[in-house]
């Protein structure tokens, strides 16, 4: 299998390569075989060129993991063995390219040798979020450490440079953790960590350098949303309606209020709140608690969905810029009489985009979490913003004009899709567009693998995104047809129209 690897002509070489990966490796656990075949791997490093070093490397560094978190198994102590033979490629390996970001990824593995490894990233001056990934990778968990550094390990540990104010509710949270949770969370940012680092590696060890990721925008760190003046909900009046009962709701400074069951939902700084009514704000686990800080809308724009974009869309080219992703909304956003609803809003980047193409009198913005809406009201003050679970939209039957998740679905938790989207179908009138844009599985074991090793407050058990069909299935489900379908690598934009009753897609 190794020979054959090895002689592969250029145009069999990943079919040769996948095949000694399965001999090897089955999503994250050994085979009979490996044991005996790492010698010969970290061997062959000397006998191959660099295209071929750079998926070796990138094997053993899948093979260096297979026992973790122990750190003395015979696996990883066998690829372990080459490490002098690893640090001298390094050293020569052109930065940035596919082979010494494979070997990043392997050496990340021996937290044993970190000092030595550190040593030759500083002579090869790497980027500091790199350096930030390879020194946390690099940390033995440590039981008796006082205040564990856990949490905040995508994109990078120093992409969170925190305030006092953020640190105290991170100390906050961790506290209210058992030794064990601590000690989980810890394992769970390493895979992470490793994850991120051999995704980028995988892709460029096949199609070069991954250009540099930029912020998407920055967003204020403490936005200041003003109070709204109350006609910017009155104004869609007609199309909100009670959760709890369905009556209609009547806007007034501070609040709104129920014409059927005369519940009360508040309003503040242009903010309408439905979670004291349905749904609550967010999972309770840890990732979900750190999330809530007041500037998370500013690190989400600036540093964790920029890489997000190229992990979950293996897009490490960067094609998908935010002016691409501004100029789709315009194109695919087509709405008939009515509000238009962006799902997840977040922090307001698209929002602004939608606004921008069909008028900002016409948006409404809807999350689950007021934090991110806080920047969102900031930047757009025009807009109103209604914190809500998707799962049970505020609008009547047949009152939106349009909607669009952009960025979204995979936020919900996986289970809660199809029932958005069949609430987003309810409220939708007939012939208004579903816009959405999220990300597929990969069907390269290795490549989803990276992608499972992250964990988000969404994906407590490994990030996970979707199958095709099934999304399109609860589309349909939701009397959605679709009309408009394309994608960038695993990334996939679709607009779905909403049909008439009794009509056929
Ligand atoms: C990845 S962010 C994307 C936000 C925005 N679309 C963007 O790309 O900037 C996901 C957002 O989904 C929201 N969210 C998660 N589950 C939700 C739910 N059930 N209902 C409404 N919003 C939800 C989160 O609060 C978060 O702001």
């Amino acid at each position: 299998m190794i020979d054959s690897f090895v002689a592969a002509p250029a145009d069999r070489l990943e079919e040769a390569y996948q095949r000694l990966v399965g001999a090897l490796w089955r999503d994250g656990l050994p085979t009979e075989q490996t044991l005996s075949a790492v010698p010969h791997l970290v061997a062959c490093l000397d006998q191959v060129d660099e295209v071929r070093q750079g998926h070796l490397a990138i094997l053993l560094g899948l093979l260096a993991e297979v026992e973790y978190p122990a750190a003395d198994g015979k696996v990883h102590s066998a690829v372990r063995a080459g490490l002098d033979r690893y640090l001298t490629l390094w050293r020569s390996a052109p930065k940035g390219q596919g082979l010494s970001l494979a070997l990043h990824y392997l050496l990340a593995h021996f937290p044993d040798d970190r000092r030595r490894i550190l040593a030759v990233a500083d002579e090869l001056g790497l980027e500091v979020d790199d350096r930030s990934r390879l020194d946390r990778a690099l940390l033995r968990f440590d039981p008796d450490d006082p205040e564990p550094q856990i949490g905040r390990a995508f994109p990078y540990p120093t992409a969170w440079e925190m305030d006092e104010s953020e640190r105290a509710h991170d100390r906050a949270q961790v506290k209210s953790l058992t030794a064990e949770q601590v000690e989980a969370q810890w394992h769970k940012d390493t895979r992470t960590v490793l994850g991120f680092t051999g995704a980028r590696a995988y892709w460029a060890v096949r199609h070069g350098s991954p250009a540099p990721i930029e912020p998407d925008s920055l967003p204020p760190r403490y936005p200041d949303p003003p109070e709204a003046d109350i006609d910017v909900f009155r104004r869609h009046q007609a199309a909100f309606r009670c959760p709890n009962c369905g009556g209609g709701l009547e806007f007034r400074p501070g609040s709104a209020r129920c014409t059927g069951c005369a519940g009360e939902y508040r309003i503040t700084r242009g903010m309408l709140d439905f979670t004291a009514s349905a749904g609550g704000t967010g999972g309770a686990d840890f990732l979900s608690q750190l999330v809530k800080i007041p500037t998370m809308a500013h690190f989400i724009e600036s540093k964790a969905r920029p890489n997000f974009k190229r992990l979950c869309g293996f897009t490490w080219d960067g094609p998908v810029t935010a002016a691409f992703e501004e100029k789709l909304i315009a194109e695919l956003v087509r709405p008939v009489e009515g509000p238009v609803l962006d799902v997840a809003a977040g922090p307001g980047g698209f929002t602004l985009a939608l606004a921008k193409a069909v008028g900002h009198e016409r948006v409404i913005a809807l999350d689950l979490m007021p934090q991110m809406l806080a920047s969102l009201r900031h930047r757009l003050p025009q807009v109103p913003a209604v914190v809500a679970n998707a799962r049970t939209l505020p609008f009547g039957d047949g009152t939106l004009g349009a909607a669009m998740c952009w960025n979204g679905p995979h936020a919900f938790l996986y289970e809660d899709t199809a029932p958005i989207f069949a609430e987003i179908g309810r409220c939708l009138r007939p012939g208004g567009t579903f816009t959405t844009y999220s990300f597929r599985d990969s069907e390269d074991p290795i490549y989803r693998y990276f992608v499972a090793s992250h964990h988000f407050p969404q994906s407590e058990h490994g990030l996970r995104m979707y199958d095709l069909d099934e999304f399109k299935g609860w589309l349909a489900d939701a009397g959605l047809v679709v009309r408009e379908e394309s994608a960038i690598g695993l990334a996939f934009f679709i607009t779905a129209e909403k049909q008439a009753p009794g009509t056929r897609g």
